[in-house]
């Protein structure tokens, strides 16, 4: 059946070249780069029995289509526009009515494949797919009859994108900024969830590359993540930190210019996303956690940047000893009053740095168990020194990283790692999980609750308590 299609499309290989190659030095001789020639032609192209639906079992090579139709949530990023939550945000943004998020460039710029948009798209393509094959691996005309030919693989990814139009997946780097777009967001393309948003009633975008990468039913082998990273969860956490960062001040950058965002209006400033979510929306107690002590600012000002350039972010580029920290673009924005076109100047050199450092990190050897741990016992360390002042941010990527490494040690040497080590970042994770009540998406108890286990693992846990606990681990472990 494979050898069909191969067969076919290998006729087509030398008219494909030529007709891509017409294409970017023909019709766009300036600045081939910057176009995209390509279109795409939807998820049911790559769904022929011979090829990706040969439906094996999830995750099994050539059954990619099986997988993504019957596990992956992208599949089903269309449909939720047409569910309770979405007629809400709607209804709360534009009073529109139940199912008219499926018609609102907004939700379809990230809820279907190539934008919504469908006019130069292939017969196959349909919005309703959801993200598609295409979403992530790029509008497939310039590659669909040539990807599988020997010649063709032996190309670097980098080639297959830039001539061909097959999205770089392999590299993490370029792999996060494919997932950011969405994710995080894209200012440019039209793709963010502002606070106008996520107030109407949208989920909060926190990504993460490692655990999203877990959390993800994979159409590939493991295995073939391990051969390029053998400490992949750990770098895809690490570079995934200094990426999405980098994505997220670009995001930032675009909202200190007159940016039409949300609705064609120019973006709110100061975007409220942009700030730790609780310094807003919390009861006022006079024995609060800050109010005793813990104002790492002035009070009353607005602490920036919780989730995406926060410490866990400061210490991979410390371990990676690659300078590109966003100090300036901290400080402006921990002011009461950032100016936007200062902050949108310094978010440009951040940029910069962090994009020396990104690459700096992709090209540095694999991470060896020793030095996962050194990286470890950092994150520990740091937990330790703000356990009374953390937010739920901080603690969850530091919680992210230490299990992203705590898997990482796992891949290299399984025997090694302490039964301790993993029963700790447990309980770590449901410190951080059991503070969402039932019918919440965000952590509201926590500042009630702030660090007491509500599950009672370990009466009178606290997050002080579980950070020593792991350091002692680590610190005993002589293997
Ligand atoms: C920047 C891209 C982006 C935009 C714009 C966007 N979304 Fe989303 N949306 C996402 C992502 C990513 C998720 C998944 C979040 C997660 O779980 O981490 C999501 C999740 C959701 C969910 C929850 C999913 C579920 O299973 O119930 C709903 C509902 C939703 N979006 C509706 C909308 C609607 C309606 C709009 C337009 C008003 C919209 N989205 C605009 C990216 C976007
Ligand atoms: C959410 C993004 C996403 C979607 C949607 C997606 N893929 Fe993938 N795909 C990836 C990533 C990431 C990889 C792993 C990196 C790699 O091998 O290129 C991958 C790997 C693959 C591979 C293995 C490539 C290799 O060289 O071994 C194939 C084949 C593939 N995808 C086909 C598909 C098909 C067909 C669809 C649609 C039915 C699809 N993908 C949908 C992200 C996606
Ligand atoms: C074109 C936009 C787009 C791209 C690119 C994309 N995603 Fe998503 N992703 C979404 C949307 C929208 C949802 C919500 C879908 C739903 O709930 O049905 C989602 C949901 C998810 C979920 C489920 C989250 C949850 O809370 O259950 C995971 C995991 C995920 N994406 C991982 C990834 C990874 C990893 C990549 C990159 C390899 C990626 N995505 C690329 C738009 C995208
Ligand atoms: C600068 C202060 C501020 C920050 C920071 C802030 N918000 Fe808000 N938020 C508000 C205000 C003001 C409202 C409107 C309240 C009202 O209308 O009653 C609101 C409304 C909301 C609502 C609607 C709640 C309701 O019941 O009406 C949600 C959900 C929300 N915010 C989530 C978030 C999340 C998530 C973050 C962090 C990513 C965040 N907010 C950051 C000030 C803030």
């Amino acid at each position: 059946m494979i050898s069909i299609c191969k067969a076919k499309a290998l006729k087509k290989f030398g008219l494909l070249i030529l007709g891509a190659m017409f294409i970017c030095f023909t019709c766009n001789p300036i600045n081939a780069a910057d176009k995209e020639p390509f279109t795409p032609l939807g998820a049911p192209s790559c769904a022929s029995a011979a090829c990706h639906n040969q439906n094996l079992g999830k995750g099994i090579p050539f059954s990619e289509y099986t997988t993504w139709t019957g596990f992956d949530p992208h599949h089903k990023a269309y449909a939720v526009l047409f569910n309770p939550r979405s007629d809400r945000i709607v209804k709360n943004l534009y009073n529109t009515g139940p199912g008219s998020a499926g018609a609102t460039q907004l939700c379809l710029n990230c809820h279907s494949s190539n934008q919504g948009k469908s006019e130069h798209a292939g017969p196959g393509f349909s919005i309703t797919e959801g993200v598609g094959c295409e979403s992530c691996h790029g509008s497939s005309s310039g590659y669909i009859s040539i990807h599988f030919t020997e010649k063709f693989k032996k190309l670097s990814s980098q080639e297959k994108e830039k001539e061909f139009g097959l999205t770089n997946t392999k590299d993490l780097s370029s792999r996060n900024k494919m997932c950011a777009d969405c994710h995080v967001g894209n200012a440019k393309k039209g793709m963010e969830v502002n606070h106008d948003l996520i107030a109407a009633g949208h989920p909060r975008l926190n990504f993460e590359l490692s655990a999203y990468s877990a959390q993800y039913p994979r159409h590939w082998k493991m295995e073939d993540d391990l051969k390029r990273y053998p400490d992949f969860n750990a770098k895809a956490w690490a570079i995934g930190q200094i990426e999405s960062s980098k994505v997220a001040l670009q995001l930032l950058e675009d909202r200190t210019s007159s940016f039409n965002g949300t609705g064609g209006k120019k973006s709110p400033w100061p975007e409220f996303t942009e700030f730790d979510c609780f310094s807003c929306h919390k009861d006022l107690k006079l024995n609060s956690r800050k109010y005793q002590g813990g104002y790492s600012n002035k009070p009353g000002s607005l602490p920036w940047g919780g989730w995406f350039n926060g410490n866990a972010l400061k210490l991979v580029l410390e371990e990676s000893k690659i300078k590109g920290f966003p100090t300036e673009v901290s400080s402006q924005m921990n002011q009461f009053n950032a100016q936007p076109d200062k902050v949108g100047q310094s978010c440009k050199k951040a940029i910069e740095q962090l994009e020396i450092a990104v690459r700096d990190l992709e090209k540095s050897p694999a991470w060896t168990k020793t030095q996962l741990l050194e990286l470890a016992k950092k994150l520990i360390e740091s937990g330790k020194i703000n356990s009374e002042k953390g937010s739920w941010d901080e603690f969850a990527q530091l919680y992210l990283g230490l299990a992203a490494i705590h898997n990482s040690w796992d891949d290299l040497d399984p025997q090694s790692v302490p039964k301790e080590f993993t029963k700790e970042l447990v309980i770590l994770r449901n410190l951080l999980k059991d503070v969402f009540p039932k019918g919440f998406d965000s952590p509201s108890l926590f500042e009630d609750k702030f660090g007491l286990n509500p599950r009672n693992e370990r009466p009178g846990e606290t997050f002080s308590s579980v950070f020593r606990s792991l350091q002692a681990v680590l610190e005993s472990n002589r293997r």
